[in-house]
């Protein structure tokens, strides 16, 4: 009797193989084993939209939030969050609280990750650490313990980097994580993202490099999807921040390298589904369709956020979500138009990480004097790549990530892409909102304390933050968004009186003595600033530098572990009561959440006079270190390739290199207007012409065709 019956993962097997053969399938199982397991899934059955509709409308007047999302903040909420507390403020007499008098009522903490590349990956995981209980020494201090009461997380571009690789690594210790340990291979960052082995595009490895990403990219084309600059980048990011890339495999087709992976599997992590994590949120920017913006962007354009269940705004222009596991399937009011053709697998992890930090329009940008952008090899690089893409793949809109729109027909006449057939998704800081704020502003979620690890490069040539992200945001929330989101605290009014008050270079606290009813959370602002004690920094690296020595990786962290557990100090000692002050902020919304009120406690009273920002009497730039030195200074130039190193630190000075770099990307981006324009008609005869191992994307006359694109 039993004999006969087969085993049920034999006949999950042979149901899964069926279903390959039928035309259109259940929602499938992706494997992780290939590059090319990138591809999604165009021909999947689309669930019942009468009884599982795939968008979820929401009233801008009255809000909501996914009820997986409630559930799970909730859940953490009630039965984590209270230990986690617990383990860092202990019962709060060093405070001068009883927390026992708040009830149970914590305040509902968001971190934001803003973006700037691999220095704002590495600065915002270094921040992360030095508020992790994990870490002895920011245990010690007082500040370690923030993280693990965080209910949300966002990232952007850089940070979504962090937030990515931590929750698809099960959320290890930070520093195993980018520096490799217990089974960990690191972010291997002296790896470059375009050229890991060199910036000779020619080496074997840096080719096979190219074919494997190249050969993810054509199974998404193949797939029926169209492509872009952001493919290939996105799987430049996944190989070090996702797992399933060693130092052992890098070069090699062995592992899949974290194609396969999808944002919308995030629930199904044992630290997820623990509740360990905090509920993360990836931002992105949206060309409205009809623009060719390649500067920045209005502040209507919708901003977007991508959670491991939707993709959507609760911007009121659109306030929708979509289901993200159907993510890449286009509906028209809200209706596949074939349903058994939906798509799944298109929210790849990488992608969702590409998408978010898709700054190809702004490279590619000559107007503004951040063309800084990429050097002049990893540009080449990313030609080489992406001529060789045009030539074979799928491709639209090369300089933005192309999601096809699953909003049409929403909020016509609101909604600016109503009529849009392909979202295009940029990087999220194209708005001059470098800092995810949005979603954790939003009124639904109710978030009490902000904290900002803020890594942005905004002063020019120097790569410190100014504020502009404060500023933008602040602009944004109490315009257009007065409605849906929370409004944001009071800031100072420009990026000079930020520097003036030198609330850029200190950590600081906004918002602190609010108007009730409560407008506004509390934020705790984290920024990036230069050593106290004169020592050079190696902190404020360029956005566009792709590679870092592992000796460079582990002073910048180091250094701004330091930096952050010191407080706002005056001198090169540390403020002994920073970490006081930090909980002191984090719990300070409590007090409002019980009747009566819980009045201020002396110590974080005068942690407050010390660390919030007061319009009527600002603090000053002078109360600052005196020593602090503001250059980067390339700790190991020797370990980086020399031209390539001076370059990228004397970009803006150096003017013969500057219009090196203008006239290379100008021929690449008239190359690739050019072959866009051309490619339909002339595809097959410039095919002819390729010559197989031709490596440059070269000017058009090299192809055999005269400037028009006719053939000569
Ligand atoms: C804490 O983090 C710092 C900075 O990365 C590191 O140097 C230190 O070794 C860590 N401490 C522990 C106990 O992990
Ligand atoms: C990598 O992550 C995926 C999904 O997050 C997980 O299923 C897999 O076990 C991980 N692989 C390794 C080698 O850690
Ligand atoms: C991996 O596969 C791609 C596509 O076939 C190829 O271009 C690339 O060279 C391969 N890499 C290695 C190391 O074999
Ligand atoms: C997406 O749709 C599927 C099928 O209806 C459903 O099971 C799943 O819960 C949905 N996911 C979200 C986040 O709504
Ligand atoms: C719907 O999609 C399926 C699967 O791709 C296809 O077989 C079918 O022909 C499509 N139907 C229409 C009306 O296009
Ligand atoms: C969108 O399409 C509708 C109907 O086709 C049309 O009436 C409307 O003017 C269009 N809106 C925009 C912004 O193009
Ligand atoms: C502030 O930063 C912005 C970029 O975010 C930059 O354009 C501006 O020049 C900076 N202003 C000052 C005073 O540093
Ligand atoms: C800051 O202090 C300096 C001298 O200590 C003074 O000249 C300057 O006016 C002050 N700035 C502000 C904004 O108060």
């Amino acid at each position: 009797m039993q004999r006969r019956l087969l085993p049920p993962c034999l006949i999950a097997l042979i149901l899964l193989q069926i279903s390959q053969f039928t035309h259109s399938q259940r929602l499938p199982i992706i494997q992780q084993r290939a590059v090319t397991d990138y591809a999604p899934f165009v021909n999947v059955e689309c669930p019942d939209i009468s009884t599982n509709p795939l968008i979820r409308q929401i009233d801008p007047e009255d809000q909501d939030l996914h009820r997986d999302e409630v559930a799970y903040v909730e859940a953490r909420a009630t039965t984590v969050l209270p230990t986690e507390w617990a383990n860092w403020l202990s019962d709060g007499s060093a405070l001068g609280y009883d927390l026992s008098a708040f009830e149970g009522n914590f305040p509902k903490v968001g971190i934001a990750l803003p973006g700037g590349g691999l220095r704002a990956a590495q600065f915002g995981a270094a921040c992360l650490n030095a508020i992790d209980s994990r870490n002895d020494t920011a245990k010690a201090a007082g500040t370690g313990g923030l993280l693990q009461v965080a209910s949300y997380i966002t990232g952007l571009s850089g940070g979504s980097w962090v937030t990515g690789s931590l929750l698809f690594n099960e959320w290890p210790n930070i520093n195993d994580l980018v520096f490799g340990n217990n089974g960990l291979s690191g972010w291997m960052l002296d790896l470059s993202l375009v050229l890991p082995d060199g910036n000779n595009i020619l080496t074997q490895a840096n080719q096979d490099y190219f074919g494997s990403i190249l050969w993810s990219v054509k199974a998404k084309g193949d797939a029926g999807i169209d492509t872009s600059l952001t493919d290939p980048w996105s799987r430049m990011i996944s190989y070090h921040f996702l797992n399933h890339t060693s130092r052992g495999d890098f070069f090699t087709n062995d592992t899949s390298h974290g194609a396969g992976q999808l944002w919308s599997k995030i629930p199904e992590l044992r630290v997820f589904k623990e509740l360990q994590v905090p509920f993360p949120m990836i931002v992105a920017n949206s060309r409205p369709s009809g623009s060719t913006s390649d500067g920045i962007l209005e502040l209507e354009a919708v901003v977007y956020e991508i959670t491991p269940l939707e993709i959507g705004s609760y911007d009121p222009m659109l306030s929708a979500g979509m289901n993200l596991t159907y993510a890449g399937t286009r509906l028209n009011n809200m209706r596949p138009d074939n349903g058994s053709a939906c798509v799944a697998g298109f929210d790849q992890a990488g992608f969702i990480m590409g998408t978010s930090a898709s700054l190809f329009n702004q490279g590619l940008d000559f107007g503004r004097t951040a063309i800084g952008g990429f050097s002049q090899n990893d540009a080449t690089g990313l030609s080489h790549i992406a001529g060789r893409q045009l030539r074979d793949i799928r491709t639209r809109g090369d300089d933005v990530a192309n999601w096809p729109n699953p909003f049409q027909g929403i909020r016509s006449g609101l909604y600016h892409d109503s009529n849009a057939t392909w979202l295009e998704l940029l990087d999220g800081s194209s708005n001059q909102e470098n800092i995810p704020y949005g979603p954790l502003f939003v009124k639904a979620r109710g978030v009490d304390v902000v904290v900002v690890a803020e890594g942005s490069a905004d002063i020019p040539g120097l790569n410190w933050p100014n504020g502009t992200a404060f500023i933008t945001t602040k602009a944004r929330h109490d315009s257009l968004l007065r409605v849906t989101h929370q409004k944001f605290p009071p800031i100072p009014t420009t990026a000079q009186d930020f520097i003036d008050t030198g609330l850029n270079a200190r950590p600081a606290f906004f918002g602190c003595d609010p108007p009730q009813p409560i407008e506004y959370p509390i934020v705790i602002s984290l920024p990036n600033a230069p050593p106290n004690d004169g020592s050079d920094s190696v902190a404020n690296s360029p956005t566009f530098q792709l590679r870092y020595t592992i000796k460079h990786s582990r002073m910048l962290f180091d250094q701004i572990h330091r930096n952050l557990l010191s407080g706002f100090t005056s001198s090169a000692d540390p403020d002994p009561e920073w970490g006081i002050c930090l909980q002191c902020a984090a719990i300070d919304r409590a007090r409002f959440k019980v009747t009566p009120e819980v009045p201020r406690s002396e110590r974080c009273t005068a942690c407050f006079r010390r660390y919030c920002y007061d319009p009527q009497s600002p603090p000053n730039k002078s109360q600052l270190p005196p020593k602090r030195k503001l250059a980067f200074v390339d700790p190991d130039p020797q370990g980086l390739d020399r031209l390539g190193s001076f370059l990228s630190r004397n970009k803006f000075g150096l003017v013969g290199g500057l219009i090196g770099l203008v006239a290379f990307i100008a021929l690449f981006v008239f190359g690739l207007m050019w072959w866009k324009k051309r490619r339909e008609q002339k595809y097959q005869a410039v095919r002819d012409q390729l010559d197989d191992n031709e490596t440059l994307f070269l000017a058009p006359s090299s192809y055999g065709l005269d400037d028009f694109g006719t053939k000569k």
